[in-house]
C-alpha cells in the first residue's frame, strides 16, 4: 500500500500521526527505534545543524548528503526530505530536484506553499508529496519573522482553498504551521489527508517538531509553542566539562 493511503487509512481510525526529523544516523536510527511514524530531513537542517539564521541558505545539496545518511539509520519509518529554497522554482525543475531527492532514499518530499501545479506533475511522476501551508519558513525574510496565520476572515478563507487544492493535487499530508487553532481544526475536519501541526494547536491530525528543539539542545533558541521533553544540552556540557576536568588532571 503507498504512503499516502496508509495515511488516510490510519486518520479515518483516529491514529494520530508523531513525525520529528532527523539529520544524521544516529538520530535516525534513535527515532525509528523508538517508533516515530515519519521521519522529515527538513531544510530547518539550516538553522539546527549549520548554524545559519534561516533555513534559506540551504542547498539541494545539503539535503541529500544528509538524507543519505538518515536513510542508512533508518529500517521502519517512511523518510521525507524538504525541498529546499531556490529547488523547485518552477513544476519542472522541482520534478528534477524531488527525483534526485527520491534516488537518494526519500519515500516523500515536502514543499512550501500553494503550488498546485509542482505537485500534480510530482504526482504524475509518482512521487508522494506533503504540502506546506500556513507560516512558510522559505519566506521569513520577506514577512519580517515567523507570524501566525489565519487570523484573518481572508487569510482563513484562503488557507481552507489552499489546503483543499493541495489535497486535490494530490498531497499525502499536510503540514500546517502556526495556523491559528480554530482554522487548523476546521481544515482538519474537511480533509481526507492528516493534518500534521506544528505551532497549530492540538486538533491536527498529528504533530511534528524539530528534534532538537523536543530534546532541549539548543537552548539559546526554543520556539513558544515546543515544550521540551528534555534539556540535553546540560548533560552534554556536563560530560565534556568532566572530561575536560579529568584530562587536565592526568
Ligand atoms: O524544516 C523542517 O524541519 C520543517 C518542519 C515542519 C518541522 O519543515
Amino acid at each position: 500500500m503507498n504512503l499516502k493511503d496508509k495515511l488516510i487509512i490510519a486518520k479515518k481510525e483516529g491514529l494520530h500521526q508523531a513525525w520529528l526529523t532527523a539529520y544524521d544516523y544516529p538520530s535516525a536510527r534513535l527515532l525509528d527505534e523508538s517508533g516515530i511514524d515519519l521521519i522529515l530531513v527538513g531544510d530547518s537542517l539550516g538553522m539546527v545543524v549549520l548554524g545559519h539564521k534561516d533555513t534559506i541558505d540551504v542547498t539541494l545539496e545539503e539535503i541529500i548528503h544528509h538524507l543519505k545518511a538518515v536513510r542508512r539509520g533508518v529500517a521502519r519509518a517512511p523518510v521525507a526530505a524538504d525541498l529546499p529554497y531556490g529547488s523547485y522554482q518552477s513544476p519542472e525543475q522541482a520534478l528534477i530536484s524531488a527525483r534526485r531527492l527520491v534516488d537518494a532514499g526519500a519515500d516523500a518530499v515536502k514543499l512550501e506553499g500553494p503550488l498546485r501545479n509542482h505537485i500534480t506533475l510530482l504526482k504524475s511522476n509518482e512521487i508522494e508529496v506533503i504540502g506546506h501551508l500556513g507560516m512558510l519558513p522559505q519566506h521569513v525574510r520577506e514577512e519580517g519573522g515567523y507570524h501566525r496565520k489565519g487570523k484573518s476572515e481572508t487569510e482563513a478563507a484562503a488557507l481552507l482553498k489552499a489546503s483543499l487544492d493541495l489535497q486535490q493535487a494530490g498531497c499525502c499530508a499536510l503540514v500546517l504551521e502556526l495556523v491559528e487553532e480554530s482554522l487548523s481544526k476546521e481544515i482538519s475536519s474537511q480533509l481526507d489527508i492528516p493534518t500534521i501541526g506544528i505551532g497549530s494547536g492540538a486538533s491536527c491530525d498529528g504533530q511534528i517538531l524539530v528534534t532538537p528543539d523536543l530534546l532541549g539542545l539548543q537552548p539559546w533558541f526554543r520556539p513558544s509553542f515546543v515544550k521540551p521533553k528534555a534539556d540535553l544540552a546540560t548533560p552534554f556540557q556536563k560530560a565534556v566539562r568532566e572530561f575536560i576536568t579529568e584530562v587536565k588532571a592526568s
